[in-house]
């Protein structure tokens, strides 16, 4: 199974993945019922995941909305590829490892998702945007960091998985090393006139796809407006006016 990229009308996969960084299952849950499937998919992380169980999150994926359960694994390949089975059997749409777990561990998670019934979309996180060159130094990694990215990103690629979590400001050159049918799934973005919060190196959401990635991540533009979904509609409408003009 391929991700699609530019062949799948917008409609049929909506490019917004709404970030649901929430305490608790009430609270996330007010949001979601504000919001529309058609629109956007929904990505659980560490925290609402630990609070409120894998109960919730079959409960979201049971909905229309696909749900991208954004764990993270990273331990030995057995641990990791059990991890990704009982990821999968929760009926997700999408998850993800770290790259830096290395190729055996990832083909391991690939292993798993594949001879799951649901057989979830695997991604894999290259370098956390909150690491610079100097942290990068103080584990011993003295590759220039986007060097690094992208060695990471086609370690991903040579083990079969579908994408990788990046940057939107990495996002051109990984479409141009990677090729179209490989997923770039990108936070940090901010429509034009909205706060950009703590995150200092922000896309607009039509720079982003131009750019070439497949999904955004996006949390308060949404979470926080008065009203999330008229914020979402207004991306949404962004999206599609600009995969109108392909
Ligand atoms: O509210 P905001 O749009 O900044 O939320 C972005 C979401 O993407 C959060 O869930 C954050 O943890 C996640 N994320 C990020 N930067 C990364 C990876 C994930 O902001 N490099």
């Amino acid at each position: 199974m391929k991700i699609s990229t530019q062949q799948t009308p917008y409609n049929n996969d909506p490019k917004i993945i709404v970030a649901l960084d929430y305490q608790d299952a009430a609270s996330a849950l007010k949001l979601v019922n504000q919001l529309d499937p058609a629109l956007c998919r929904l990505k659980v992380g560490k925290e609402l995941f630990t609070a409120a169980g894998p109960q919730f999150v079959t409960e979201l994926a049971r909905s229309n909305f696909g749900v991208f359960l954004d764990l993270k694994f990273h331990d030995i390949p057995n641990t990791v590829a059990k991890a990704c089975t009982a990821a999968s059997n929760l009926g997700v749409w999408m998850l993800n490892v770290h790259a830096s777990g290395g190729l055996d561990m990832m083909q391991a998670a690939q292993q798993a998702v594949q001879s799951n019934e649901n057989k979830p979309f695997l991604i894999a996180v290259t370098v956390l945007t909150s690491m610079n060159q100097a942290g990068l130094n103080q584990i011993g990694v003295h590759t220039d960091l986007a060097t690094h990215v992208l060695n990471l990103a086609m370690l991903t690629k040579q083990a079969g998985l579908d994408g990788v979590v990046c940057s939107a400001l990495e996002t051109k050159i990984l479409r141009s090393k990677l090729g179209n049918d490989f997923c770039l799934v990108t936070p940090g973005i901010r429509p034009a006139n909205v706060s950009q919060d703590d995150q200092s190196r922000v896309v607009t959401p039509a720079d982003a796809l131009r750019n070439g990635a497949s999904y955004l991540v996006i949390g308060r533009p949404i979470t926080q407006a008065n009203k999330p979904l008229k914020a979402l509609e207004a991306i949404h409408n962004e999206c599609v006016h600009l995969s109108t003009l392909d």
